[in-house]
């Protein structure tokens, strides 16, 4: 058995107005899996991202990170995981595209060579090269998603959160942040992938959390957790298209 990289126990978070929007949350992520967390609009899925990542803060409940509790290893944390947030606005910092997809290299202390290197691999890889100079505000939605792409896998991170990583995107766009997703599986990363779009994706899920009004539903294996769906979680079975869970992608080689 892998070790776990986050241990979540009994997590719950109300804000000021009395909304609770996690209840008693349990949930080990274990290194090297592919996790997909599922649930519909306002069910608590990115802010659970937040608050294990230290990004929002939670009431009660403890989060461990590698064994540790989360404010003491908060550092080690921002420079293994990395984060594709679902509003890509919120994660420009650079001038211009190249200097965005730099920030996160230059942060771990990477030397200025390893840096360019990193640069330019993940601007082809995510087929920003034309747009190397352009201020990245003024990139389309799905070229904003691109960068967020480009981004993490600049840093190199060993775990990478995607939150809603197909949203916006071109036909194109959805096969290469698939192509991304399937090599980094093959080379042991973890992946944490927040989505509504189970079809493009549930093919490279070693397992499917569904998430339903900040409480976890079910946890498990994808074709189990499917067989037993509750229409009320509003998470749509993808096999109603698709014969099985190993054809939910859409990659065809
Ligand atoms: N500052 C706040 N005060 C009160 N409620 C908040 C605040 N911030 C977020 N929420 C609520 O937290 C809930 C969970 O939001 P979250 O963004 O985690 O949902 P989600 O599952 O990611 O949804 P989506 O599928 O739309 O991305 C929502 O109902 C949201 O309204
Ligand atoms: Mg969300």
């Amino acid at each position: 058995m892998a070790d776990p990289l986050f241990a979540v126990k009994n997590l719950s978070k109300t804000f000021p107005n009395g909304n609770q929007v996690l209840s008693g949350v349990n949930l080990t992520i274990y290194e090297g899996e592919c996790l997909i967390i599922a649930g519909s609009n306002g069910s608590g899925k990115t802010l659970l991202m937040q608050v294990i990542t230290g990004l929002a803060d939670f009431d009660e409940g403890e989060i461990l990170f590698r064994g540790c509790p989360l404010h003491k290893s908060i550092r080690v944390l921002r420079r293994s995981v990395g984060f594709m947030f679902q509003d890509a606005d919120a994660q420009i910092i650079g001038e211009t595209v190249a200097e965005d997809i730099a920030f996160g290299p230059k942060n771990l202390g990477l030397p200025n060579d390893a840096v360019a290197a990193q640069v330019e691999a993940a601007l082809s890889a995510a087929g920003l090269e034309e747009k190397r100079d352009f201020p990245p505000r003024r990139l389309s939605g799905g070229e904003k998603r691109r960068l967020a792409v480009a981004g993490i896998l600049a840093m190199g991170c060993g775990a990478m959160i995607m939150d809603e990583p197909f949203a916006n995107l071109d036909w194109h766009g959805v096969i290469q942040a698939l192509e991304h997703i399937r090599r980094l599986k093959a080379e042991g990363k973890t992946l944490i992938i927040l989505t509504h779009e189970l079809e493009k994706v549930l093919a490279y899920s070693d397992r499917l959390v569904i998430l339903h009004r900040g409480h976890i539903r079910d946890d498990g294996n994808p074709s189990e957790v499917l067989d037993r769906l509750d229409p009320s979680f509003g998470v749509r079975d993808p096999r109603a298209s698709y014969a099985s869970v190993e054809d939910c992608t859409w990659l065809t080689a």
